[in-house]
This record gives C-alpha cells, structure tokens and sequence, in this order.
C-alpha cells in the first residue's frame, strides 16, 4: 500500500557551475543561468509504501509525515535562495535532480526503515522528476 503527502515550497536558484565558462553555462543552462536568480513554486509528493497498521488502519501517520516534510523540507528550502541560503547547494548545482535527492536523503533519515520512500518533485508544471534511492 501506498500513501501520499503533498506539500509546496518556493524557492529562488541558479543553475551553473562555477568551473565552466559563462558561454558553456548559457549554452547548458540557458536562462536558468540567470546571475540574479528565479524562483520556482515547487511542488512535492512524498509517497510512503509499507503494510497497513491493523491497529491504526493507517500505513502512516500522514499528520506525522506532515510534519517531518514541514521540518526537514519547507522550513529548509521554502522562501529561500537554494544557492546562497541553503548549504545543501554551496557546491552542488540546484536542479530539481538534485534538490529531490537532497529532499530524499533528508526524509529518509527521519522515517522508519520498514518504509520505502519515494518522492516527486514538480519544478514546474510539465518538468517532474522522481526519486526513491536511485
Ligand atoms: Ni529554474
């Protein structure tokens, strides 16, 4: 059985990488190149899969999902430049790749192995990426 939480967070970033030229970054990056950074509304599924709790009824506590994703994801990224503010991206360039296994690795340290997890990550409405460890 799976189960699912969503939550949004908005955040500025840059794509590029500091070793290559200004030219190679536009032509990889084009206008997510931006020097002066844009934001996205992101938009994140964080699916649980496990056996059904015959006590509960529930795989997991969505309430308590809730507020893992609130204190390891939104309160980390949201309102914020993933560049400059965040840690996470000082040396790792934030494309929605990147930020879903950073999203991923986060989670997962907080929710009880027996648990797979997966995770998708809309940066845009037509541009999703998935993640589950690999
Ligand atoms: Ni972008």
């Amino acid at each position: 059985m799976k189960v699912c939480r969503r939550a949004h967070f908005n955040s500025a970033h840059r794509l590029f990488r500091p070793d290559w030229s200004d030219e190679k970054n536009n032509a990889i990056f084009g206008k997510c190149n931006n020097p002066n950074f844009h934001g996205h509304n992101y938009q994140l599924e964080v699916w649980i899969e496990g056996e059904i709790d015959p006590e509960t009824g529930f795989v997991i506590d969505l309430k308590i999902l809730k507020d893992i994703i609130k204190d390891e994801i939104i309160e980390r990224f949201d309102h914020r430049n993933l560049n400059i503010d965040c840690p996470e991206f000082k040396a790792l360039n934030p494309t929605a790749e990147n930020i879903a296994v950073v999203s991923y690795n986060l989670l997962r340290s907080k929710i009880d192995k027996k648990y797979d997890i997966s995770l998708k990550l809309w940066e845009t409405e037509n541009n999703i990426v998935e993640y589950s460890g690999k």
